[in-house]
């Protein structure tokens, strides 16, 4: 499952959709990149998520799906409820890991499982032992998440012990999952899952999955919208920053596929 970190491969290409009045070209990041405008974007990534599970399910019976927390993927967890076309997605053969986790109570309203919970599981039929919440208030969170995580993965066949989908998002300051700016975690090499204290965030502890993790999935996507973001995302697309400097950087898939979905906003076009 744990990979190398692989070079640095930046598209020749961008993607982009034509919409009513404009075309968006999107900036050159690694891997393929999205622009639509926000609605359409969360429409295009429910269906990317609908179609990776259906396939998944089909190969191996079932689907590993890591969610993120933050405000940015609430709309899509919602579409992915209450959208028709997303009534395909498998629930009952899906696995639902956390990304990250602050550490905070559940009644918190910071709590992401709290978010996932109400947005996703009460809602979803997903089988209670398939929902894997981060108990990031125990002193071992990051081991026994990470044991959660290798006996559920190694019922699979070998090779195939990875995570499917990892959906990401990126803070303001460039940190994805809860690797902040400056962590030596961004440096980890051996272990899945890390507990991190972050001055800069709110709560500042918190566990989190790290690269070697997130990197070995099959897909990862990571979503970004809004205006507050554009100045990073013209950063990661332009600059030669370090990954302590930029730990979105660190998001480069072993043998995977890595896409950018990414607002009109995000890319710095206009509101
Ligand atoms: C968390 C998230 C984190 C998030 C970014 C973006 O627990 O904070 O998993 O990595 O994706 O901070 O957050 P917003 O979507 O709220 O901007």
């Amino acid at each position: 499952m744990i990979q190398p970190r692989p070079k640095l491969q930046r598209p020749d290409d961008a993607k982009t959709y034509d919409l009513d009045e404009s075309t968006l070209v999107g900036p050159p990041l690694p891997g393929e990149v999205v622009v639509a405008q926000t609605d359409q974007l969360v429409d295009l990534l429910a269906a990317e998520i609908v179609a990776r599970a259906v396939t998944c399910v089909r190969q191996f019976g079932d689907f590993h799906l890591a969610l993120s927390g933050g405000r940015t993927p609430q709309p899509l967890y919602e579409r992915l409820m209450y959208d028709p076309n997303c009534r395909q997605l498998p629930w009952a053969h899906t696995h639902l890991w956390l990304v990250d986790e602050r550490c905070v109570g559940l009644d918190d309203e910071r709590s992401n499982f709290r978010m996932i919970n109400e947005t996703i599981v009460v809602h979803s039929g997903i089988p209670a032992d398939h929902v894997h919440a981060i108990p990031a208030m125990s002193e071992t969170a990051d081991s026994d998440y990470e044991s959660q995580l290798r006996e559920v993965l190694q019922r699979r066949q070998p090779g195939e012990d990875r995570l499917d989908f990892v959906l990401l998002g990126m803070g303001l300051d460039g940190h994805t999952a809860s690797l902040f700016p400056g962590l030596e975690v961004l440096h980890e090499r051996i272990h899945l899952i890390r507990r991190v204290e972050a001055k800069q965030a709110d709560p500042p502890k918190r566990v989190t999955m790290t690269f070697p993790l997130i990197n070995a999935a099959r897909m990862i996507a990571v979503l970004v919208t809004g205006s507050a973001k554009a100045p990073m995302i013209e950063r990661l697309a332009s600059g030669h920053e370090s990954l302590d400097e930029l730990p979105i950087k660190g998001v480069l898939p072993a043998q995977g596929e890595l896409k950018w979905f990414l607002d009109a906003q995000a890319c710095g076009h206009a509101e």
